[in-house]
């Protein structure tokens, strides 16, 4: 592709994406093709001559889009947001352009270094004390095996990495935990039944108490307590691990403490939601996610270490041919994580931070808070629906519930959340709590309004008296 020919289909497909972000209502939220549709419209094989752009994109508008589901839809009410922005994405234009891999300092300093930065930013905006170190990792599940891994080695003298695993490495978390801290325990190779389930209180809380009981037992019997993963904003329901009391625990046993606060860490910019990283000077990582809730293009995820050393330590490599003069001053951030090669992140995070400013960031996510809260209210004027977890932040658990039998409960929902999918309109999806299926609504969107929370409302009310004619 010409010069001239990358200008004409790069405008028009920023006018594109343009109109796209402002349009994304007009189209169904989840898409709507069967499994294997997509899949039956293209070739086989790869392409064997070159083919003109203008072909491309009329396949693209003719076959991906029906494939699409609408993250960015103001509907989106499903699973926690992926939201981004206007200079999220010129930042990822860019980044894309620069073409630049940030594996080591000399390999462009200014992605390193920008690096450094916002990370020192987002550092202060969730009030983390200084002294922690960031460092952006691809996903939050990545850094949590990054924290695993740098758990088992301070553990073992550095041990594991040498020689393997001499003893049965103990790792707790409650049982309200997100997935990634089990699929980050195989891959770190303590085996799943080295990971400790804690229970949890009414609120879904990990219970203290509970912790050290577990940390006690394993004493007992000869295992060694190694690390805690402590939840700010579960997944299922948004419960918030005490942080506190949990990281007295870990000083007490020498354990790490790392905190994932994956959708709730954005929050945390907030005067008012402070208190849900109360206790996380304790923690010897954690991680957020910008591409969660922070107007960032998926991936960005934030990732702090209390003492570097041991991270780099337990991923550190020295090929020749990575070698440079000032690998004694520079931060290579190749040793930071998994991955040699590494995208230039922190440009549409910088993009991001300086085009909205902490003001407006903190002006969204109250927005946010405040439409999750009012559909809580909303909702609970209609006595048969039922609130099934407290609203911290933007996550709202509920279910219809006019006194039936539980197990005709859990179908009903189940049937009422697929109705209310179908419409086209709006997005939710569902858990568990305590064994009753539970419709999970987040708001989380950029572009979310008053208004799509109560269309949310009103399809609510109107498939549940659909589902109750039958
Ligand atoms: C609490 C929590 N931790 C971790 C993750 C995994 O995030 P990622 O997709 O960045 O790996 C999620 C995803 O929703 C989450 O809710």
């Amino acid at each position: 592709m010409d010069k001239e020919k990358f200008r004409k289909y790069g405008y028009e497909l920023i006018d594109w994406v343009a109109d796209y972000l402002e349009k994304a209502e007009k189209y169904p939220v989840k898409s709507t093709v069967q499994p294997g549709e997509i899949k039956s419209k293209l070739p086989p094989s790869p392409p064997v001559h070159p083919e003109e752009m203008d072909q491309v994109l009329e396949d693209f508008h003719k076959i991906i889009m029906p494939g699409i589901t609408h993250w960015q839809h103001p509907g989106w009410f499903a699973y926690f947001p992926s939201n981004n922005s206007p200079a999220s994405i010129l930042g990822e234009l860019l980044s894309a352009g620069l073409g630049t891999q940030g594996m080591v300092w000399q390999t462009s300093p200014a992605a390193t270094e920008l690096e450094e930065v916002v990370m020192d930013w987002l550092r202060q905006m969730i009030g983390l004390p200084e002294g922690y170190a960031g460092v952006i990792q691809d996903t939050a599940s990545t850094a949590t095996l990054c924290a695993l891994l740098a758990a088992r080695e301070r553990a073992t003298g550095f041990e594991v990495n040498e020689v393997g695993f001499s003893q049965a490495l103990r790792v707790y978390a409650s049982r309200e935990a997100h997935s990634s801290v089990e699929k980050g325990v195989k891959i770190a190779g303590f085996g799943k039944k080295n990971l400790v389930y804690i229970p949890v209180d009414d609120e879904f809380a990990l219970i203290p108490g509970e912790l050290e009981r577990a940390i006690e037992n394993d004493l007992r019997a000869g295992l060694k307590p190694v690390c805690v993963v402590a939840t700010v904003g579960t997944t299922s329901s948004g419960a918030v691990d005490p942080l506190k009391p949990i990281g007295e625990i870990c000083r007490k046993y020498g354990l790490w403490l790392h905190v994932d606060a994956a959708y709730a860490g954005t929050a945390a910019i907030l005067p008012e939601k402070r208190w849900a990283l109360e206790g996380a000077d304790y923690a010897d990582s954690l991680v957020f996610n910008p591409h969660k809730w922070m107007l960032t293009n998926f991936d960005c995820s934030a990732f702090f270490v209390k003492d570097p050393q041991v991270l780099t330590r337990t991923f550190e490599i020295h090929p020749e041919y990575l070698k440079t003069g000032v690998d004694a001053v520079v931060k290579n951030y190749r040793d930071w994580g998994i991955q040699l090669g590494r995208r230039f992140r922190a440009l549409k995070l910088w993009f991001v931070l300086r085009s909205y400013g902490l003001e407006g960031i903190k002006k969204i996510i109250r927005r946010h808070i405040h439409l999750a809260e009012l559909f809580r209210d909303e909702l609970q004027q209609d006595r048969r629906y039922e609130i099934l977890a407290p609203v911290y932040f933007s996550l709202v658990c509920f279910r219809f519930n006019d006194g039936r039998p539980e197990e005709e409960l859990n179908r009903f929902n189940q049937q009422l959340l697929e109705a209310v999918n179908a419409t086209g309109r709006v997005f939710m999806t569902h858990t568990t709590l305590n064994g009753k299926y539970t419709i999970r609504l987040v708001v989380g969107q950029r572009t979310t309004e008053e208004r799509h929370v109560r269309q949310a409302l009103e399809i609510i009310k109107q498939k549940t008296a659909e589902l109750l004619q039958f």
